[in-house]
């Protein structure tokens, strides 16, 4: 038997724009449901858009097509919560309680995140977000500006969208040399400085989201002034909401006059559109209907939540009133980089609370966790109409799978996208994104 017929052909990706892809096509629409091609064209233009999705046999005359088949295209996942500086941790401290792990691990490590130690890890950190998935990631730097500095650089050079914000503390600090006083001024002057070289880079592919940690660090000012330079700025709001009970007892002890942990960033002006709040596990009714009511997003981070002991997140609740939920690996809280594994565990998690409780809401289908790894999140930075579906008119944010590439070995051969999509969350393999793009234009991480 000649060579061709024995051995299957390299699968070839391609590096930038223009280009036309057959390959199974599997995406949430905008609109709401899904698509699946099991035989699809996607094509792509010289900037980067997604010019038309459909069935191969349906899209005749097309010149050179770069054949993925069997492997399947997915909408590139979005990372709507996870620091930076801590994935050198990740995986250390299992069920410490928050406000223990941030002394012991991440105040430290935070603390030498330097300039230096930037532009060594946020190139690995980028690649290893491609390698798991995924291409927008909502980042928490460490305090020193030239250290966010060069994270920008990193990604302005890796191609991923990034939007990052330097980590604001007026108390509960690391950085002990400075007065109060002092940290509040220069925190505000260095956040401004870095959203005016940053915010909108590369025709919005970077962005900046001010970045107080949560209220247990930040001075009422604190709060107040960034969330006030956001909104002038037209950037993002981002903090942690309601993740400890120790947390929650501390907020209330620092902030006697607010009703509750929510309204401490209501009353600071913090709530809104462009707002993510992280983890948001231990809420009221009232918070519930007044997080739906301002329009602010959920970064739901499930393995942060089970590893450092924080509480499991009533989802179905949160969907019901309509607030708005994306997911976050938030590591080094939670272990794992891929969004595939953050649907595994929230998956886990909630079918392990309607158990517990008797809840007679349906569980989440492999779907709508699908849903909110990207087009949720997409929505949540305000991408809904760039990213997180393919879709014609869109940027080509894309990601390909080898659906054989699962573990355990030995995957079986699938027709149906919702047992594919199961197989790949529930036993993904770090090694099964084959491909990721930005604007159609591949980013380094992933195998090949
Ligand atoms: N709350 C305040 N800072 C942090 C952090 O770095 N990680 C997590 N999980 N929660 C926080
Ligand atoms: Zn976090």
């Amino acid at each position: 038997m000649p060579a061709s017929e024995s051995m299957p052909l390299p699968i070839l990706l391609p590096d930038q724009p223009p280009f036309n892809l057959r390959a199974r096509i599997l995406t949430p629409l905008a609109a709401g449901g899904h698509r699946f091609e099991a035989d699809g064209l996607l094509t792509v233009d010289a900037a980067g858009r997604i010019t038309s999705v459909g069935s191969f046999a349906d899209t005749p005359g097309l010149g050179p097509v770069f054949d993925l088949r069997p492997w399947l295209v997915l909408p590139g996942l979005v990372d709507l919560h996870v620091h930076l500086p801590q994935v050198p941790h990740a995986g250390l401290g299992f069920g410490t309680p928050l406000l223990d792990w941030l002394r012991r691990y991440v105040f430290p490590l935070e603390h030498d995140f330097t300039e230096a130690v930037a532009e060594v890890v946020a190139p690995a950190v980028y690649r290893g977000f491609a390698a798991a998935g995924t291409t927008t990631a909502l980042m928490y730097g460490a305090v020193y500006e030239p250290s966010l500095d060069a994270a920008f650089r990193a990604a302005e050079a890796h191609g991923i969208r990034a939007v990052i914000g330097k980590v604001m503390m007026d108390r509960l600090t690391y950085d002990e040399t400075l007065r109060p006083s002092e940290v509040l001024d220069l925190s505000l002057r260095q956040s401004a400085d870095l959203c005016d070289r940053w915010h909108m880079r590369d025709n919005g592919r970077l962005r900046y989201a001010f970045t107080p940690r949560f209220a247990v660090s930040c001075s009422p000012e604190m709060l107040r002034e960034s969330a006030a330079l956001a909104k002038a700025k037209g950037a993002y709001w981002q903090t942690h909401l309601a993740e400890d009970r120790a947390e929650i007892a501390e907020v209330a002890r620092l902030f006697p006059g607010a009703r509750d942990y929510l309204d401490v960033y209501d009353q600071a002006g913090g709530l809104g559109p462009r707002t993510i709040l992280a983890h948001a596990i231990h809420l009221s009714d009232r918070e519930v209907a007044r997080l739906a009511e301002s329009g602010s997003h959920l970064a739901h981070c499930p393995a942060s939540n089970l590893f450092l002991s924080s509480g499991i997140m009533p989802l179905g609740r949160y969907l019901e009133a309509g607030v708005s939920v994306g997911l976050g690996s938030d590591v080094a809280g939670g272990p794992d980089l891929s969004l595939f594994g953050a649907m595994r565990v929230g998956g886990y998690v909630q079918n392990a609370l309607k158990v517990a409780t008797g809840d007679p809401r349906p569980i989440l289908d492999p779907f709508a966790w699908l849903r909110m790894a990207s087009f949720d999140g997409a929505r949540s930075l305000g991408l809904e109409d760039e990213i997180g579906s393919i879709e014609a008119g869109k940027e080509a944010d894309l990601i390909v799978v080898d659906t054989a590439r699962t573990a355990p070995p030995a995957a079986p051969a699938l027709d149906d996208p919702a047992e594919i999509l199961s197989t790949l969350i529930f036993r993904s393999h770090p090694d099964m994104v084959r491909g990721a793009w930005v604007r159609g234009r591949r980013l380094d991480g992933p195998p090949g």
